[in-house]
């Protein structure tokens, strides 16, 4: 396993790291969970990215089990705030009062008193910035979390929060990037990059569907996240025929190279120096050591090539922003 740099902060983080959403919070069970994870330490994986509303905190309960076994500098602590946490509709966003109550939830659940990376899940437009700010780094003061980072904002939001905050405020972004979902290259990388931030990738394999096992025309393999009532209900438009042909076109391009599809595809978000780690999800130990395997491995430009023409049809490049994270930076 390689490692690289988080940002401008002292974090080493593993090239694959594991992520914890719909899988831990319930999604594969216990077991499956616990082998996992030790399969993740076993691969040399030192980098576990959660969120306090996956699961409405089960996924963080799992893990403060789980990960509080090992020594707590042994490992990379990621989780998240910003989404609705109980029925009572104010129980969410980034107020300070908000972020001062759910990191402590956390580290509770978590089993810990520290996180290393602390992130905003999403922008919240409806509270002043300078506000959020704030309580993101009474956080860290608190020495409840030792760097700051956020998860799909815009250029404008990022920007207006630099602005505010300086550029050592952030060292991560935490962007959906896969060969299917290239949105944040046009804009979000080399925001970041000038401002020493690294991105740290969600969903690399689009939820399976790049590792090939997902055919055209035939139902989803019964083992899968698609045949999944608990998980399924999330890959939406993933499935569609014309994405899947396009997939599939992929496997020889793979195996031409000695690769298999996973590798390809983890690779092929790794060959960006702005992406500091691919966060994976897994329902399986041996997915674990599989997607592992593609730390280090080198894509040519002829490789590179054929993937963009496999995927013209179906890719989705530039910067292509859900309804919410349109919504403006309110100021005091
Ligand atoms: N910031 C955000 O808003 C946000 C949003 C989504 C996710 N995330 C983060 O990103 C992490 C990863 O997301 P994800 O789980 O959607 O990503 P993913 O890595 O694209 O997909 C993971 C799923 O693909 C299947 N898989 C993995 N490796 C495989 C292999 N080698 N061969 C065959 N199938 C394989 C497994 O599902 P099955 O075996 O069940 O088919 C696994 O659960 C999350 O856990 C979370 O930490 C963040």
């Amino acid at each position: 396993m390689r490692y690289r740099r988080l940002g401008s902060s002292e974090l080493e983080v593993s090239e694959i790291s594991l992520g914890s959403w719909l899988t831990y919070a319930g999604g594969v069970g216990k077991e499956a969970a616990v082998a996992c994870t030790e399969a993740a330490f076993a691969a040399g994986i030192n980098f576990f990215d959660t969120a306090n509303v996956y699961g409405r905190g089960a996924a963080e309960e799992a893990w403060g089990e789980i990960l509080s076994r090992h020594p707590r500098d042994s490992y990379i602590l990621a989780t998240k705030v910003w989404g609705q946490m109980s029925d009572e509709s104010s129980d969410r966003g980034l107020s300070a009062a908000q972020i001062a109550k759910q990191i402590d939830g956390s580290l509770r659940r978590l089993q810990t008193d520290y996180v290393d990376l602390y992130q905003a899940h999403r922008f919240d437009p409806d509270v002043p910035i300078e506000e959020t700010i704030e309580g993101f780094q009474r956080v860290v003061q608190e020495g409840k979390a030792r760097y700051l980072g956020f998860s799909e904002w815009t250029p404008e939001q990022i920007e207006a929060a630099i602005a505010i905050g300086g550029e050592e405020l952030f060292v991560s972004s935490q962007p959906q990037y896969s060969m299917l979902w290239r949105a944040p290259e046009a804009e979000v990388f080399p925001l970041c990059s000038a401002h020493g931030i690294s991105q740290i990738v969600w969903s690399p394999l689009a939820q399976g569907v790049l590792t090939g096992k997902y055919r055209p025309g035939q139902p989803p393999p019964a083992d899968s996240r698609a045949s999944s009532d608990a998980m399924g209900f999330a890959m939406g438009d993933l499935l569609g025929e014309r994405t899947l042909a396009a997939v599939a076109a992929l496997e020889p391009i793979a195996s031409g190279v000695g690769l298999s599809m996973a590798e390809m595809a983890l690779a092929w978000v790794l060959r960006r120096s702005e992406v500091a780690s691919a966060i994976v999800g897994a329902s399986r130990p041996e997915q674990v050591h599989a997607n592992a395997a593609a730390s280090g491995v080198e894509l040519d430009a002829q490789t590179l090539a054929a993937i963009d023409a496999a995927l013209a049809e179906v890719m989705v490049t530039g910067q292509r922003l859900a309804p919410l994270a349109r919504a403006g930076v309110k100021h005091r």
